[in-house]
C-alpha cells in the first residue's frame, strides 16, 4: 500500500525521491508527489494522479533541485484519487507524508478551524495538528510529538519546515518506517527495497518512536522526547534482485526463480542422509517442542492457503497434533480460545499484513507463543513474534505472490518435520518428505522449464472465458484455492476454488460450456473419486483442464501432465503450472501483470 520515501544530503534530492519511488510501486498505489526544499530553503511541491511516470512529466517543466525532501505513492483510504488527495499535504509551514490511517481526524479536523483544508484526506488534518503547534520557536520535533500524542490510529510519517532546513523528523506506530544511513546523507523509506543501492545501514524505528534525520545521521526519541539509543542493522538483498533480470515481468521473473529461492529456504535446514530437519528460528527447548499439541495458523489470501496445505502435511506427520488454520480478518474478532501447549504460526510474506499482525497480538495476550513464517526480514510481524524462521524468498516485487507460497508451505513443512521427529511420528514418512524437500528445487526447475510453453498455449485458449472453477482433493484442495485467487488477481477472471467433494453440494449448478474447470488431480488413492468429478463436470458440457502427476488415462480438453518422482509435494509443483497459467491469461489480456488493479501488495489497513 502507501510508500513514503525521504532524502537530506547531496545529491539531488528529486532524483533519489523518484527512484526510491519506483522501488515502491509494487506495492501498489493510485498517485504520487514529492515535496522539496531548494537550496535557498523554498518548498516545492508535485504531485500526479496515476504512475510515477505521470509525477515524472509534471517535474519535467519545472525539475526540483534542492538536496532535502519526502515523497509519497497513495493508495486512497480517506477522500478519491486526485491531485488534492496525493501527498504530500501541506499546512501552514509542515510537509508531511503519511501512512497508516488517522482514526479520530474528523475530531481534530473540526477543532483545527484556522485551517482551510483542501483535501479530503485524515494526513491533511495530521498536517495542520503539527502546524498548530508548531508556533513561538517551538522546534518541530516537538511540534510533531505533540500532535502525535493527540492521534488515534495508525501512522508512518515524514515532516519537513521550511523554518528548519536541513531536517526530516520522522514517526512510527503501526506502520514501517526506516532510516538508511549513509555517508554524508540519509535515505528514509517504509520499505528496506527503496534503500538498497543507497545504503546497507539503517535504524528500523519502532512503534512510538520518533527520530530527527540529518544529512549525518538520526537520533531517536520516544514521544516525551527522552532520548533513546538504537543500533543499525543490516538491509539484506541486492539492487539485482528487485530488477527484472531479463523478463518481462517481475510476476514471471518470480515464477521462473522458485529453484533458486527455495534453495535459500531450504539451506542447512534438511539432512536427506538422516532423513530430518531442522528449524533454528523458532527458539524452543527441546520440551517445548514435544509438549505442543495444537498449533494454529494465521495468515491472508495466499499465505492462508500455504497454512492450509502445510496442515495437511503437519497432520501427516505429527501423530498427536491438531491442527487449525484461521483467516486473520475474521479471527481477530473472533473470541477463540486455544488449549494449553498451543503454538501459532503468523504466516505472511510482507510480515506488515494488518489483519495478521492483529491476529499476532491478540494470540500473544492469550499467552500463546507465536512463531513467524515470514519472508520480509525486519518486519513489523518478525519483530513482533516469539520466535520464528525467515523463508527466505527474496524481495517479492509482484502482487501477486508466488514463489513466497512455495517457500511459506516449504517452512511450515520443516517445521512439522521437526515436530514430527520429537513426537514419535513415521521416520520412513519424515525421510520421504526430506527427500522430496531435497529434490524438489530441481523438480520445480524441470517443471516450469518443460511446460512454460504449453501453458503459455493453454492460456491463449482459454483467456476469453469469463469464469472458472478450480477443483482439488485433499492436498491439492489449498492449490485449487491458490490457484482460483491467482487467476482472478491478474487476469480479472472470475475463478472459484472448491474441493472436488463439494461440487455436487452447489458449484456443479454453474456449469456450462462457458466454464472452464482447472482440476488438479494426484495420482494418489482418491484418484479415482476425482475421476468422478472430472466425468460430472464434462457430462454438463463444462471444459476441463487437468493438472496431474498421474499418467494413467485421464479424459478431458486439456491434460497437463508433469513426470516426477515427487509424490507428497506434487501439489507443489502442480501449483507452479497454475501460476504459469494465470500469468499468461493476464499477459494474453493486456492487463498491468505486476500491479493488478485495486491490489496492493502489502495490505497494511484493514
Ligand atoms: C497474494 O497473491 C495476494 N496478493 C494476497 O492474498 C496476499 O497473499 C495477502 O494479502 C497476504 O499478504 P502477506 O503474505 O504479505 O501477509
Amino acid at each position: 500500500m502507501c510508500g513514503i520515501v525521504g532524502y537530506i544530503g547531496t545529491r539531488k534530492a528529486q532524483d533519489v525521491l523518484v527512484n526510491s519511488l519506483k522501488r515502491l510501486e509494487y506495492r501498489g498505489y493510485d498517485s504520487a508527489g514529492i515535496a522539496t526544499l531548494d537550496d535557498e530553503n523554498n518548498p516545492h511541491l508535485a504531485r500526479s494522479v496515476g504512475k510515477i511516470v505521470e509525477l515524472e512529466h509534471v517535474l519535467e517543466p519545472k525539475p526540483h533541485t534542492g538536496h532535502l525532501g519526502i515523497g509519497h505513492t497513495r493508495w486512497a483510504t480517506h477522500g478519491g484519487v486526485t491531485v488534492n488527495n496525493a501527498h504530500p499535504h501541506n499546512a501552514g509551514n509542515v510537509f508531511l507524508v503519511h501512512n497508516g490511517i488517522i482514526e479520530n481526524y474528523k475530531e481534530l479536523k473540526a477543532e483545527l478551524k484556522a485551517y482551510d483544508f483542501k483535501s479530503d484526506t485524515d494526513t491533511e488534518v495530521l498536517a495542520a495538528l503539527i502546524d498548530s503547534f508548531y508556533k513561538d520557536g517551538t522546534p518541530l520535533k516537538d511540534a510533531v510529538a505533540s500532535a502525535l500524542k493527540k492521534v488515534r490510529g495508525t501512522y508512518g510519517i515524514a515532516v519537513f519546515s521550511p523554518l528548519e532546513p536541513g531536517q526530516i523528523i520522522v514517526a512510527r506506530l503501526g506502520s514501517p518506517l526506516i532510516i538508511g544511513l549513509g555517508d554524508g546523507e540519509v535515505i528514509i523509506a517504509s520499505d528496506a527495497s527503496a534503500l538498497l543501492g543507497y545504503t546497507r545501514e539503517a535504524i528500523y524505528l519502532n512503534d512510538g518512536e520518533l527520530a530527527v534525520c540529518t544529512n549525518k545521521g538520526a537520533e531517536v526519541f520516544n514521544l516525551n522526547l527522552k532520548h533513546i539509543n538504537h543500533t543499525a542493522e543490516t538491509i539484506e538483498g541486492d539492487v539485482d534482485q528487485i530488477q527484472k533480470g531479463g523478463y518481462d515481468h517481475f510476476l514471471l521473473k518470480e515464477i521462473m526463480e522458485q529453484a533458486t529461492t527455495l534453495h535459500n529456504t531450504l539451506s542447512g535446514r534438511i539432512d536427506p542422509k538422516n532423513g530430518t530437519m531442522h528449524l533454528g528460528g523458532p527458539n524452543l527447548t527441546a520440551k517445548e517442542i514435544a509438549d505442543i499439541r495444537h498449533v494454529v495458523i494465521v495468515g491472508c489470501g495466499t499465505a492462508y492457503y500455504a497454512g492450509l496445505l502445510a496442515s495437511y502435511y503437519m497432520e501427516q506427520l505429527v501423530p498427536d497434533l491438531t491442527t487449525e488454520v484461521v483467516i486473520a480478518s475474521e479471527y481477530r474478532y473472533r473470541s477463540f480460545h486455544l488449549p494449553k501447549n498451543s503454538v501459532a504460526l503468523i504466516v505472511s510474506q510482507s510480515g506488515e499484513t494488518a489483519d495478521t499482525l492483529a491476529c499476532l497480538r491478540e494470540i500473544k495476550k492469550r499467552g500463546v507463543k507465536t512463531l513467524g513464517i515470514v519472508n520480509v526480514v525486519g518486519s513489523t510481524i518478525a519483530r513482533e513474534v516469539d520466535g520464528g524462521t525467515y523463508v527466505h524468498a527474496g524481495p517479492e516485487i509482484s502482487v501477486a505472490s508466488t514463489k513466497a507460497f512455495t517457500a511459506q508451505v516449504v517452512t511450515m513443512l520443516m517445521f512439522a518435520g521437526m515436530l514430527a521427529e520429537s513426537h514419535g511420528g513415521n521416520p520412513q514418512l519424515i525421510h520421504e518428505f526430506t527427500n522430496e524437500l531435497a529434490i524438489l528445487p530441481e523438480e520445480i526447475e524441470k517443471t516450469l522449464k518443460t511446460h512454460q510453453e504449453t501453458m503459455h498455449e493453454l492460456a491463449k485458449k482459454y483467456a476469453g472465458f469469463n469464469d472458472a472453477l478450480y477443483l482439488g482433493r485433499d492436498t491439492a484442495y489449498p492449490i485449487a484455492l491458490e490457484g482460483a485467487l491467482k487467476l482472478k488477481e491478474v487476469s480479472y477472471v472470475h475463478a472459484e476454488g472448491y474441493a472436488s467433494g463439494e461440487l455436487k453440494h452447489g458449484p456443479i449448478a454453474l456449469v456450462d460450456e462457458t466454464f472452464f474447470e482447472v482440476f488438479n488431480i494426484l495420482d494418489n488413492w482418491l484418484f479415482d473419486k476425482s475421476i468422478g468429478g472430472l466425468h460430472e463436470v464434462r457430462a454438463r458440457g463444462g471444459k476441463a483442464i487437468v493438472l496431474t502427476d498421474s499418467q494413467r488415462e485421464i479424459d478431458a480438453d486439456d491434460v497437463i501432465r508433469i513426470n516426477s518422482p515427487i509424490k507428497h509435494l506434487a501439489p507443489i509443483l502442480l501449483n507452479t503450472l497454475q501460476q504459469l497459467f494465470a500469468y499468461y491469461v493476464a499477459v494474453e489480456k493486456g492487463n498491468d501483470v505486476d500491479q493488478p488493479r485495486n491490489l496492493a501488495k502489502s495490505v497494511t489497513v484493514e
